[in-house]
């Protein structure tokens, strides 16, 4: 058989324009979906009722229509499961190369994540750094049920989507020499002109400076105490009332994980968002309360146990809660990522050109005069 063959194809003069930001309508390749709590519901009772798998994972994936395989994601780069376990199991270890987010719907227990263990109870956040050894147990009374986003769609789609279950070994080589008898040489990076140009040589190349990533929990009664609190910004507060469960390992890039940040929203009800688009693509799982989102034009509505594709990238939303209780809401977001690559187009006001977050000054809100 003959290998494979490169495809070359004549750009020459080909239009940008169905490129350009006012034409692009990727949300009719990637519309919104919405898992209803129903389903939720049901799927958390068919994994109770199986028998224990080897690897004491209940584990369903929910994957958008539209994702290829590889890349089975509810976004574009983000993979979502929903895991269960009943009282007294736990699951084999496992590491990953993909970084997650987990987040408890029911129930409560224990994980473990590298060298930290964890004890979580209903709506609690927890991150999973990448390649460390993780497994959760119930260590409760009530059936435990977890969400985890991860970046495992985007890798997919890399093909470098790296799991080993049950690892022998912490996979950290001895830090101090390498496998060849060499030894650790700092060696400078050094500028080649007057913009900033630098030449760096392959010794960092190979040893960029190392900063140690740590798993951190944001326990739900915690945040949400702090939540309640921007319910005083009142109607006329244009912003959202919401906090990023901020990683300080993210730095610049509003990260829970370097791939995405996990925001938790409360929204009084009765408020409506201005309409608004970014290049980030966005997850709700909503979880007290009732409302609806208009995504290009078209009316969704959902209700608390509801999972949703929510702003597929460059999508024109909006998200409204109906009067009466207020909605609790946790939105995962590849912003960090988008940031990162410069690639985070963000337009908060339709009538306004969009920007560039990260790289041209951002936007602002009147929470100064509420
Ligand atoms: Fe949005």
């Amino acid at each position: 058989m003959s290998d494979p063959q490169p495809v070359l194809v004549d750009l020459t003069d080909a239009p940008a324009a169905p490129c350009a930001p006012q034409q692009a309508k990727p949300a009719r390749d990637w519309p919104p979906v919405i898992i209803h709590g129903e389903t939720i519901d049901r799927e958390i009772e068919r994994l109770a009722d199986l028998p224990r798998p080897a690897n004491g994972r209940r584990r369903v994936m929910f994957v958008h229509p539209a994702a290829p395989d590889p890349g089975r994601g509810l976004t574009p780069g983000v993979q979502v499961t929903l895991d269960v376990l009943l009282p007294g199991e736990e699951t084999v270890p496992v590491r990953r190369n993909a970084t997650e987010v987990n987040f408890c719907i029911r129930g409560g227990g224990t994980a473990w994540v590298g060298d930290r263990r964890l004890e979580f109870g209903r709506y609690d956040a927890w991150n999973h750094p990448s390649w460390q050894i993780c497994r959760q147990a119930n260590t409760g009374r009530e059936l435990q049920a977890r969400l985890t986003y991860s970046n495992a769609a985007l890798l997919e789609m890399m093909r470098v989507n790296m799991v080993e279950e049950d690892p022998r070994d912490d996979g950290v080589a001895e830090a101090s020499e390498d496998a060849g008898g060499g030894s650790r040489v700092a060696l400078e990076t050094f500028t080649i002109g007057e913009d900033g140009a630098a030449l760096m040589p392959y010794e960092t190349l190979i040893s960029p400076p190392c900063v140690p990533s740590a798993a951190l929990h944001w326990p739900w009664t915690t945040v949400k105490e702090n939540l309640d609190r921007l319910e005083a910004l009142g109607s006329d507060y244009v912003g959202r009332r919401l906090y990023l469960l901020f990683n300080p390992r993210t730095d610049r890039f509003n990260g829970t994980t370097p791939n995405f940040f996990a925001t938790l929203t409360i929204r009084p009800g009765g408020i409506v968002d201005k309409p608004h688009r970014h290049v980030s693509s966005a997850i709700n799982y909503y979880f007290h309360g009732a409302g609806y989102s208009r995504v290009e034009g078209k009316r969704y509505e959902w209700k608390a146990g509801d999972l949703m594709v929510s702003a597929p990238g460059w999508a024109v939303h909006n998200h409204a809660s109906y009067e009466g209780d207020p909605v609790y809401e946790l939105t995962i977001q590849d912003q960090p990522l988008n940031i990162y690559m410069e690639s985070l187009l963000w337009q908060e006001d339709l009538s306004l050109p969009a920007r560039i977050l990260g790289s041209q000054e951002g936007f602002a809100t009147n929470r100064r005069g509420v």
